[in-house]
């Protein structure tokens, strides 16, 4: 062992070798971590971790009447269900403007309206339809399996939009 700079080598940073890596650590080992990727492996990038974000932000869609929206939270990140036209629709719940929740605002036909000054957006897509709002809000995938609601939030986006989110009421 004269030649090595580390005691422990360790090839790939997901949950087995970050784990691997920290007990070694703890025992005053030198240790070095190769990611070919990024640091988390399967069970924060693709795996587990997704998955639970997954699960937590399901409904079941006999909660819901046509031209109704719900607030659900995945982690920090404040979301509106509606169901507009008989079909499932989510976007980011707080406006583009400023911090209002369009949960408590009202949808006709495909249309969401603000509940602070009446910006308007449409909820397949999310797009502005005039002042006082500008910018377009984030939309996320809605998919009804076995009467529940799976809203596909990807990790990227969450982290992005939960740092201007408020507090949860
Ligand atoms: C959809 C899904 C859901 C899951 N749900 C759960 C759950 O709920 N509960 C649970 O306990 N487990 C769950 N698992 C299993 C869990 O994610 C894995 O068991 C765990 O992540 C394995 O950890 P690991 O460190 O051995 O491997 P990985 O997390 O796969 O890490 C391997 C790392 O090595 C890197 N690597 C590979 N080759 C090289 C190389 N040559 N050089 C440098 N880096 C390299 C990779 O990029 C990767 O980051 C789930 C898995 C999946 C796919
Ligand atoms: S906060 Fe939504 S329109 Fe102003």
């Amino acid at each position: 062992m004269a030649d090595c700079e580390v005691d422990l080598f360790v090839i790939g940073a997901g949950s087995g070798g970050v784990r691997a890596a920290r007990i070694a650590a703890g025992y005053g080992a030198r240790v070095m971590v190769a990611e070919e990727y990024r640091v988390g492996g399967t069970c924060v990038i693709r795996g587990c971790v997704p998955k639970k974000l997954l699960v937590y932000a399901s409904r079941f869609a006999d909660d819901f009447e046509d031209e109704d929206v719900e607030q659900i939270w995945v982690g920090r990140l404040a979301v509106a269900v509606y169901k507009a036209n008989g079909q499932f629709y989510a976007t980011q719940d707080v406006c583009t403007h400023e911090h209002a929740y369009l949960s408590d605002g009202v949808v006709v036909d495909c249309i969401v309206e603000c509940p602070f000054h009446q910006g308007r957006f449409d909820v397949r897509t999310g797009a502005a339809m005039g002042a006082p709002v500008i910018v377009p809000l984030q939309t996320f995938p809605v998919q009804v399996v076995d009467g529940r609601l799976f809203v596909r939030v990807l990790r990227e986006q969450m982290e992005s939009l939960s740092e201007t989110m408020p507090r949860p009421r």
